[in-house]
């Protein structure tokens, strides 16, 4: 990204990190899946956000569809935007987590280079999630009939079709959701995010 802002100053917040933590009993974090559309990342995110707020614990989800309705509005699946989208994104998901939250990203995310900007804007509070959900199960799914409008060619760039999806090299787990349960996969994320973001 090109900084285009110009005499700006860093301003410093009087609460630490740290106090933050202590009072939400839990580290702020980030929890990012990536995959193929229909890969199971909302339905997984979702349920995941329920069962952590009933444990007490403070989570957010951000949702691919839900903020390209608003932040990422004006931003289309080319490339360029595809990137964007994920920059901003990962900004968004460091505040939540600099604020003592849990954010749970959940976006297609097909570039390894912005998945890397994600990790190093969290820092030590992040896990990737790869969704290895495979494409011929997505494409099965279709809940959105998305893929079968892309194999119509009414749908350009869609992933896994026509636009490429980078596999992740170092996801902190894999989790293929035509194999697993819900609930299965649920509880072995349930077990890592104790782990990891405890204080
Ligand atoms: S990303 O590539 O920029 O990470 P994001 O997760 O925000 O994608 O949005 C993906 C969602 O947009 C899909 O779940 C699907 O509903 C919708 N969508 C619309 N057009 C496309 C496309 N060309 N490729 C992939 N998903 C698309």
């Amino acid at each position: 990204m090109i900084q285009k802002s110009q005499n700006i100053t860093r301003v410093y917040h009087r609460i630490s990190a740290e106090e933050r933590h202590t009072k939400a009993g839990h580290q702020g974090g980030v929890v990012w899946f990536t995959g193929l559309s229909g890969s199971g990342k909302s339905t997984l995110a979702f349920t995941l956000e329920k069962h952590l707020f009933d444990l007490g614990y403070h989570v957010y989800v951000l949702d691919g569809d839900n903020v390209r309705h608003g932040l990422s509005g004006n931003l289309g699946f080319s490339e360029e935007d595809r990137r964007e989208n994920i920059r901003r994104v990962s900004e968004v998901a460091g505040l939540f987590a600099e604020a003592g939250v849990i954010a749970i990203a959940a976006f297609i995310s097909p570039y390894r280079e912005e998945r890397r900007l994600a990790r190093d804007i969290a820092g030590e509070r992040f896990i990737e999630v790869h969704l290895s959900t495979p494409l011929e199960v997505c494409e099965a799914r279709d809940p959105k009939g998305l893929y079968k409008k892309a194999r119509a060619g009414k749908i350009p760039d869609f992933t896994g079709v026509d636009a490429p999806y980078e596999l992740p090299e170092y996801a902190d787990l894999v989790l293929d959701t035509g194999a697993r349960s819900v609930e299965d996969c649920t509880a072995e994320l349930t077990g890592l995010i104790r782990e990891k973001f405890r204080l």
